[in-house]
């Protein structure tokens, strides 16, 4: 009979277990300590962007180095690094051809508001992997969901966004919405200054429910669903069987654009889900990774988008209607995301890093099983996440009641403090080309010593077959 780990967790064991590698983290980065301490004069919370607040220990540590899957810190530590940046250094950190491209490029010129080739030979990869003809750039995913929502508006000529309850797509307020118990939708805890309430430009419902999407889609004021094929902001949520057949084929039928945001789920494939699936969308947005963290963003549009967007004649669309930027496909993060694609997440890369990220999620089945944890692990291509639920989550609001922060940072701070990083948020495990098995063997010994000091009762068991 399988225990329920999180009824036998021992939270004063937790507590007690939290405080000594708290210790421990402290004790062994003074230098960190002390350059945090002088930031916070100088910058909110003492950290240049606020996630970084985020880290497990009392302050983040500050990087002196970062190549590959490594990172090395100010104090000397080492880290195999598996939160590559949370996505953004998914091609590991300065990869050899992008340093080379990113070299040359700056001494030609970054910013001229002219386009170069390379950022045709960008748009022509994207196209042939996303399956999406035309393409236009920005200098993050954010950027790029927030010109799209812009542009599904103007073509459909209605207001309203539809999301998934504790979806993320970047900081574009449509999507800082969730579905309240009894069905509205409403703005997301926590909300920062909203210019108006979410409740007007939104309709949030939650993932896998195709019943709410059909009654949400059906009075036609939905002007797209801005979407991650999988969701992977909670945790991730796949879809299920089917899902993604009745979301398209609901979407035509009442005239609402379907967007797909691939930023995270690149990690799927070369061409994210949108290839692996055999997805349709209208639109599909992506960031991060595609540039190897050179501000980069990249939206791409169907054929039929493109030519409804033509025939906007009272939209400006090329000068102050309200979209693209003056740094916007910029030489430099054209020359940036063309070595990426070219020569860094080619499809043999890939093959590499879901190999890897396959072993990573069968290491931590066997964990689950060997100590009869309710735990739960789900991979996408060559990401892979854990969570305290005896099942995957089907949606974003379960996912996020399933969250066990006080785990979650005892566990960052674990693996920290013996020289693994996972994301600061939930348990996001990334596989980069240079990602090799000793990491990922790594990463199942110190996950099995921590699981091993917070259960000790929970003896091993032989894995059934
Ligand atoms: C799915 C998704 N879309 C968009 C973004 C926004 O990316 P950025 O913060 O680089 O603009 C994120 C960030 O985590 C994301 O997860």
């Amino acid at each position: 009979m399988a225990v329920n780990s999180m009824q036998t967790l021992d939270r004063k064991r937790l507590a007690e277990l939290h405080a000594r590698e708290l210790q421990q983290f402290i004790d062994r980065h003074p230098r960190s300590a002390a350059m945090h301490q002088r930031a916070k004069s100088s910058m909110v919370a003492g950290v240049p962007m606020p996630w970084m607040a985020r880290w497990a220990g009392r302050f983040p540590v500050y990087v002196r180095e970062g190549g590959g899957a490594r990172i090395t810190d100010v104090d000397g530590c080492e880290y195999v690094d598996l939160c590559l940046g949370d996505t953004g250094a998914m091609g590991g950190h300065s990869p050899p051809a992008v340093v080379s491209a990113v070299q040359a490029q700056v001494a030609r010129g970054i910013a001229m508001m002219l386009p170069t080739e390379d950022s045709t030979v960008v748009a022509e990869q994207l196209a042939q992997r996303f399956r999406m003809p035309y393409w236009q750039f920005t200098l993050s995913a954010t950027d790029a969901n927030r010109s799209i929502l812009r542009v599904a508006r103007q073509i459909t000529g209605r207001r309203k966004v539809l999301v998934y309850s504790y979806c993320y797509h970047g900081t574009v307020d449509e999507a800082f919405a969730v579905r309240d118990a009894s069905g509205a939708t409403r703005a997301r805890e926590g909300n920062v200054g909203p210019a108006v309430d979410p409740a007007e430009t939104t309709r949030a419902i939650e993932f896998n429910d195709v019943a709410a999407l059909e009654q949400a889609l059906a009075d036609r004021s939905i002007a797209c669903v801005l979407a991650e094929p999988a969701m992977t902001n909670m945790g991730i949520v796949l879809p299920q069987p089917g899902y993604h057949q009745a979301l398209r084929e609901l979407t035509r039928r009442h005239g609402t654009l379907l967007v797909i945001d691939e930023t995270h789920t690149f990690s799927a494939g070369p061409g994210g889900c949108t290839q692996a699936w055999n997805l349709e969308p209208d639109i599909v947005t992506i960031g991060k990774a595609i540039g190897s963290g050179v501000p980069s963003g990249a939206f791409g549009l169907s054929a039929e988008v493109v030519h409804r967007l033509g025939l906007q004649r009272d939209a400006d669309y090329e000068d102050t209607g309200g979209v693209g930027g003056t740094l916007a496909g910029n030489a430099l993060s054209a020359a940036a995301m063309r070595a990426t694609l070219e020569q860094v997440l080619t499809p043999s890369t890939f093959e590499h890093t879901i190999a890897l990220a396959t072993e990573l999620r069968r290491s931590i089945e066997r964990l689950i099983q060997s100590r009869r944890l309710a735990w739960n692990v789900v991979q996408l291509g060559c990401r892979v996440e854990y969570s305290f639920l005896p099942q995957p989550p089907a949606n974003g609001t379960l996912a996020h009641d399933g969250a066990d922060r006080e785990l979650e940072t005892f566990l960052h701070l674990y693996l920290h403090n013996r020289g693994l990083l996972i994301t600061p948020f939930h348990n996001m495990v990334l596989i980069a080309p240079t990602t090799t098995a000793q990491d990922v063997a790594l990463h199942d010994r110190l996950l099995t010593a921590a699981v091993d000091e917070l259960f000790p009762a929970c003896a091993p068991v032989t894995p059934s077959t």
